[in-house]
């Protein structure tokens, strides 16, 4: 049977990357692919047309299909509208039930655009990381969460980092998995000198990482890894890190390279209990951009690259994710750039100019 692909546009600049990345999906296809596409509503999109963010028929194509690609939800239009049909509800019923717990944020420098990283040319240039974040456990979920009202004009809040042994391992097995399929790196960051889950994180990931021999790993504290990350960013492979540190880390890997027009990211959750295939959802970085929307200017590069990684992780498709990336990097290099990363000396091109280059590259 075909791979499938569901493809949730979403709202604002969300359906303009998608168009881009529906250009590309033929020509896979010719090359070996074989994947199949279905298309649904999700956010403001869904709450116009359903009345809820993502529809339930939506939700079983999500989660029936081999991947989802996923664009941006939410913009003005739906501000005022109950909490319960917010568009951000559908990205959350999505995570939660495709049990979406590890988060994979790629930090690539394209040479091309080395120039226009917040760090010198030579630190970046090649870059190419990937950081490997835990996102359904951690300070953001535990219990107690509370604030509490100590009567003398002094409240207290609390919250609680809470991680189980299956919690680190399971997210531990999906860092050296990737490692192996990349330079076979694997650092984690934890702070066990000061917190209790560190200590049980770097247990954990140390006893897990025996079942991988071939994969090398190291431990560093993470505020020392946020400075490694800033000073020598091309000494790291893979980084494996608990939900808060990851939010903190991924965001700062991510201003390494430049534009949120161009940062794919993926979410992979548990194997299905009968197939075996591991739940997964690709999707830029970025939001819906309502300053952009409907200009023709948005950088489909993120959500394009997001497609690169579903094939290159989701459908085994490595030559081909490789051969798009390689795409990219060309129509970069030959100066073609959307406004967020245009530079001196380049030819300025909208979305569909953008996605056409590399179709045709
Ligand atoms: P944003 O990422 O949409 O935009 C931030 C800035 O980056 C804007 O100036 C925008 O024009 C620019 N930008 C973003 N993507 C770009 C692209 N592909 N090409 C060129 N420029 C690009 O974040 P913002 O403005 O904070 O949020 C806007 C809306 O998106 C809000 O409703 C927010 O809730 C939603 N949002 C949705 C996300 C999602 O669906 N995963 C993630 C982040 C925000
Ligand atoms: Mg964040």
């Amino acid at each position: 049977a075909a791979r499938t692909l569901f493809l949730l546009p979403g709202d604002g600049i969300g359906p303009e990357a998608m168009r881009e990345v529906e250009k590309l999906i033929p020509i896979l296809n010719e090359r070996g692919g074989g994947f199949e596409t279905r298309s649904g509503l999700v956010g403001g999109a869904a709450v116009d047309a359903h009345g809820a963010a993502i529809s339930d028929e939506d939700m079983g194509h999500a989660l029936a299909a081999d991947a989802v690609l996923f664009g941006a939800v939410g913009g003005p239009k739906w501000d005022g509208v109950p909490y319960e049909v917010r568009p951000e509800a559908g990205l959350l019923r999505l995570r939660k039930e495709l049990q979406l717990f590890a988060n994979l944020r790629p930090a690539i420098c394209y040479p091309a655009l080395a120039d226009a990283s917040s760090l010198k040319r030579e630190l970046v240039d090649g870059l190419d990381i990937l950081i490997v974040r835990e996102l359904t456990g951690g300070v953001y979920f535990g219990e107690p969460k509370t604030i509490t009202d100590l009567g003398n004009g002094q409240k207290r809040a609390v919250d609680t980092q809470v991680y189980d042994t299956f919690e680190i391992e399971r997210i531990a097995r999906v860092a050296f998995e990737l490692a192996k399929t990349r330079k076979g790196r694997v650092t984690s960051m934890e702070k066990r000198n000061v917190m209790k889950s560190g200590v049980l994180w770097n247990e954990v990931v140390t006893r897990t990482g025996k079942d991988y021999p071939d994969v090398a790993l190291d431990h560093m504290l993470a505020d020392a890894g946020g400075m490694q990350l800033v000073r020598n960013p091309k000494q790291f492979d893979v980084i494996v890190t608990d939900n808060l540190f990851g939010d903190m880390l991924s965001d700062v890997a991510a201003m390494l390279t430049g534009s949120l027009g161009m940062l794919p990211s993926a979410s992979l959750g548990a194997p299905d209990e009968t197939t075996g295939k591991r739940r997964a959802m690709y999707e830029p970085v970025h939001g819906s951009a309502p300053d952009i929307a409907g200009k023709g200017v948005a950088n489909p590069i993120a959500m394009i690259a997001s497609l690169a990684m579903c094939l290159r992780y989701s459908f085994g498709m490595v030559t081909q994710a490789d051969a798009l990336e390689a795409a990219v990097a060309e129509v970069l290099d030959s100066g073609i750039r959307t406004p967020d990363i245009m530079a001196p000396g380049c030819r300025e091109v909208g979305t569909a100019e953008m996605g056409d280059a590399v179709a045709a590259a």
